[in-house]
């Protein structure tokens, strides 16, 4: 426990009082939602394991998982899967919103994304209110929406006409619907089903942390999900996805794998869909992903994309395996998204599709035992500055 005047002295020169650059290591909550065994390469979902949730389940009982702490009997699933579906349609000036700007040249999806989850609010005349009955309802409806806007940023973008939901198809058909125009076989429907199941959650990542900062604050739950979409957009975190096709499209061939790699580690660039904060071994998401890989890209004619990131994973653990450096979720969904036709552009939107359950679900945790997030910086500025008149300074 620290004192006041220890808590109040965090005034230091660079360098003196240490901290965990980056809350590395810091336990920030509990929660009952995930776990990551960063050293057994094990990701867990209210005690169920992720290679289980991918073979049996469905994003429906996963995020039905998540929100209530236990799968649903097959009642409460129809249920829930029903109000899923009734608020899939989002209002005339989201698609605008949509419209006018996702074509923009220069604007990221995310981007939109982000803008357009942040005006649903504005449509939602309980958005202010804080009870356990609105923050449900608003959990179900914001992530039902989130794939509808996403899937319609993608068709505008590549000047397509937007496609609006159905509502007798499950949540990852009709997202796969809704972004292609045509209903999905069953191995893609899984497939997509699969990719949400996998993103949906993942404990305390940077984008989940951001959104229960927000909700400390009381802020409302759109508010939080918003803060979720601007963290998950940077390249460390959900934009490495994208990174990595663009890598593998600037290699071009499995040819030159080889001496790609041999030049950006001599510049010591980072490899995107490498390395994790948490696992220190295989992420168990790129494993079942890898096994999808091999049959998506078999159907799609793609299979070069899959032998050259096996190569890189190849060289990659054989150089860092032992520093804790394994492929990451990122490195084997973009092959997998881009086999089953979806613009690299959008691959980082699927997972605000997916991570949408995860920011709802911990949002309504953080709310029902609620502290607000408020850490300390070391201050390592000048002590006393004197204040010169504008006019004389130089
Ligand atoms: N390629 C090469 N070296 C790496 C990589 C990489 N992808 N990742 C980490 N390292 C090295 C890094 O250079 C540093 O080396 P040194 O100690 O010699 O300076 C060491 O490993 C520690 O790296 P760090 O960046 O301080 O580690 P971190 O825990 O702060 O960052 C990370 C984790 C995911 C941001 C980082 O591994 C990274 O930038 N990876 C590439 C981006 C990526 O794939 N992000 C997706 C993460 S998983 C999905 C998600 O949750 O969004």
């Amino acid at each position: 426990m620290t004192t006041y005047s220890e808590e109040f002295k965090l005034v230091a020169r660079p360098g003196e009082i240490s901290f965990s650059k980056g809350l590395d290591g810091v336990v920030a909550a509990e929660s009952t939602k995930s776990y990551v065994d960063g050293l057994g390469g094990r990701l867990v979902y209210h005690g169920h394991p992720i290679e289980e949730l991918a073979e049996e389940s469905t994003f429906e009982e996963v995020f039905f998982l998540l929100l209530y702490d236990r799968l649903p009997t097959a009642a409460e699933l129809a249920r829930f899967t029903g109000q899923l579906q009734q608020h899939r349609e989002i209002p005339e000036e989201i698609y605008a919103i949509v419209r006018d700007h996702a074509a923009r040249r220069g604007v990221h999806p995310m981007t939109v994304l982000r803008t357009a989850i942040s005006a649903l609010a504005v449509f939602d005349e309980h958005a202010e209110e804080d009870t356990p009955e609105t923050h449900q309802a608003q959990a179900v409806q914001i992530t039902s929406k989130m794939a509808t806007v996403a899937a319609a940023i993608g068709r505008v973008r590549s000047g397509q006409a937007i496609v609006h939901p159905r509502s007798d198809l499950s949540h990852a058909a009709n997202y796969f619907y809704m972004m292609m125009g045509r209903v999905p076989d069953a191995f893609e429907a899984r497939l997509t089903d699969v990719l949400l199941i996998l993103h949906a959650d993942h404990e305390s990542n940077a984008s989940t942390f951001a959104a229960l900062v927000v909700k400390s604050t009381l802020a409302d739950t759109y508010s939080a999900v918003v803060a979720g979409i601007a963290a998950l957009k940077g390249p460390l975190h959900g934009g490495a996805n994208e990174q990595v096709m663009k890598m593998l499209e600037s290699i071009g061939s499995p040819e030159r794998v080889a001496a790609w790699l041999d030049e950006a580690m001599a510049q010591k660039k980072k490899i995107m869909g490498f390395g994790h904060r948490v696992y220190k071994t295989m992420d168990p998401r790129a494993t079942i992903l890898r096994g999808y890989a091999r049959e998506v890209t078999r159907r799609a004619g793609t299979e070069r994309w899959l032998v050259m990131a096996e190569q890189i994973e190849k060289t990659m653990v054989e150089k860092f395996a032992q520093k804790g450096i394994w492929p990451n979720v990122d490195f084997f969904s973009g092959v997998v998204m881009a086999s089953l036709g979806i613009d690299p552009s959008m691959f980082t939107p699927l997972f605000a599709v997916g991570r949408s359950a995860g920011w709802v679900a911990h949002a309504w945790e953080q709310r029902q035992d609620n502290r607000l997030f408020r850490p300390r910086f070391v201050y390592v500025g000048p002590e006393s500055e004197p204040y010169i008149p504008l006019a004389e300074r130089k």
